[in-house]
């Protein structure tokens, strides 16, 4: 399979792309530090032994200037995309009344509408497999009915708009063949949730979540389509 993951350089996309590297599928890993990517992609083909990994350094916030280096740089490493994994995300936690305007859009643009576009530039990639699936990282904290938490009004919506976008994509793309489901994650000990809950000791390591998500990745999206699933170990 050619996978294409976002949020590549560290957290949960760094250790999905580890786990990914077995020798059988081709992965583009995609975030803005190159450092961090380079490293992670050079991991990935020592654990496989061969080339397997490439990383194509993008900042995807330049995915809504209608930006069309993206495709060309994609064009040049693959003709097909089998997964999409929109994994990259932006979280600002701060009371609402504190919340600039622009504050606002940067995790909009980054959670809901820059996943939008990738999928949108990704479509004739995705039209050329023959097993196409897009699998969105949204939260459990934008699950309708779960419990919420102060400070994360504006990532939580995010993330409920992404929930809803994925229903509606699964239904647009269903007489192209490409299944979109999402997986809703409780806490994962990340770089991300230290600054949002610093102190805060999540049951699930990004290793684990990482194993997880490879195997949905893999296998699990072909039972579900247009379905965002609850992975979270926590009660309520
Ligand atoms: N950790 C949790 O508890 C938790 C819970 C529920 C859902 N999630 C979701 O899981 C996903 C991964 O989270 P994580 O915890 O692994 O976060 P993380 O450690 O902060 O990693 C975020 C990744 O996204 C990339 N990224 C951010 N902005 C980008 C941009 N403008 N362009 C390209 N890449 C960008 C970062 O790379 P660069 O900085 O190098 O660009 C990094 O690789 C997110 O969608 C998050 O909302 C996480």
């Amino acid at each position: 399979m050619t996978i294409l993951i976002t949020g590549a350089s560290r957290g949960i996309g760094a250790e999905l792309s580890l786990q990914l590297a077995n020798g059988k599928h081709k992965l583009i890993l995609v975030a803005r530090s190159g450092e961090d990517l380079r490293k992670i992609a050079g991991e990935c083909n020592q654990i496989a032994g061969s080339e397997v990994a490439v990383t194509l350094r993008y900042d995807l916030k330049d995915l809504l200037l209608d930006d069309h280096t993206f495709v060309e740089k994609l064009g040049e490493v693959t003709d097909e995309v089998d997964v999409l994994v929109n994994n990259a995300g932006m979280l600002i936690r701060k009371p609402l009344a504190e919340f600039k305007t622009d504050e606002m859009r940067s995790v909009f643009d980054i959670n809901v509408i820059a996943p939008a576009q990738l999928t949108r530039r990704c479509l004739p990639f995705l039209m050329r497999s023959s097993e196409a699936s897009v699998i969105n990282i949204s939260s459990m904290a934008g699950m309708p009915g779960s419990r919420k938490f102060p400070g994360l009004s504006v990532y939580s919506a995010s993330k409920g708009a992404m929930t809803t976008m994925t229903e509606c994509l699964a239904e647009e793309f269903k007489d192209q063949n490409i299944r979109v489901n999402g997986l809703a994650f409780g806490a994962v000990q990340t770089k991300m949730l230290d600054e949002a809950f610093p102190g805060y000791v999540a049951n699930t390591s990004a290793i684990e979540m990482g194993q997880f998500l490879a195997w949905f990745v893999t296998e699990g999206w072909r039972r579900f389509n247009g379905k965002v699933l609850p992975v979270s170990d926590s009660t309520p």
